[in-house]
């Protein structure tokens, strides 16, 4: 059976990574989760107090990091290694999102992470989602889509993963964050979010997962029947 690419871009918060996951595990393939790979970076920089705006200082750290991802045992996800060390956790603390839109607008990193993500690619029959899937990494990707959802509900569907997590943040205060985001990935110079001319635009606020799910894989065997 022939093997493709999809690629799943979109907006902080609309379920791009919960949908990516259970279209991979459908397919059969890999799932790579970009913002992943983005934020080991910016803890890696964190820790080690790298200076953003030092290019050599970027540069040798970006050649001291090795990101992998490896299968959890006992709870079934695809866990993020910083050389050899689980981050997974970690790295979705609010210290981590908070500089890492910053890190991600660097020439220098972007450069590094995408020439690893078309590594992983090579072969295809992968999921990959993130900001520049469908624009940079795999700009002939067999499948790419595009997911948003209304501003408000981005938010309502965030607030309850949080109380989830025992946090208790009010929605203006997650949808002022949302839209800060939306505004950075949008407006950076490096690879900013954008759709591709040939990806199919998803607006999920009104669907539930299984749908949105069953709609892509419905156009990723689409896609494998005619490849
Ligand atoms: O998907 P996420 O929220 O975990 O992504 C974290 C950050 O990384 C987000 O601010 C945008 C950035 N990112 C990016 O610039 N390019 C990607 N391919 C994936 C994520």
């Amino acid at each position: 059976m022939p093997k493709i690419i999809v690629a799943i871009d979109g907006y902080s918060s609309c379920g791009k990574s919960t949908t990516a996951k259970l279209v991979a595990k459908q397919l059969n393939y890999p799932y790579i989760d970009t913002g992943a790979m983005y934020r080991a970076v910016t803890l890696y920089f964190i820790q080690n107090h790298i200076s953003l705006t030092n290019p050599k200082e970027v540069e040798t750290a970006l050649n001291q990091i090795q990101i992998t991802f490896r299968r959890h045992p006992e709870l079934g996800r695809n866990d993020t290694y910083l050389n050899g060390l689980n981050i997974e956790d970690e790295i979705r603390k609010m210290y981590v999102s908070e500089k890492v839109s910053e890190v991600s607008a660097i020439a220098e990193v972007r450069h590094a992470l995408v020439a690893q993500q078309q590594r992983m690619g090579r072969v295809k029959g992968i999921v990959m989602d993130g900001r520049d899937i469908g624009t940079v990494v795999f700009p002939n990707a067999e499948l790419k889509i595009f997911m948003t959802a209304d501003p408000m509900i981005r938010a309502q569907r965030r607030q309850l993963e949080l109380i989830e997590k025992g946090d208790l943040v009010g929605i203006q205060e997650i949808l002022e964050n949302l839209r800060l985001r939306d505004h950075i990935d949008t407006t950076r110079a490096e690879s900013p979010l954008r759709q591709a001319e040939d990806a199919v635009f998803i607006d999920n606020s009104l669907m539930t997962l299984d749908e949105q799910v069953e709609m892509v894989v419905r156009l990723a065997d689409a896609q494998i029947a005619s490849s």
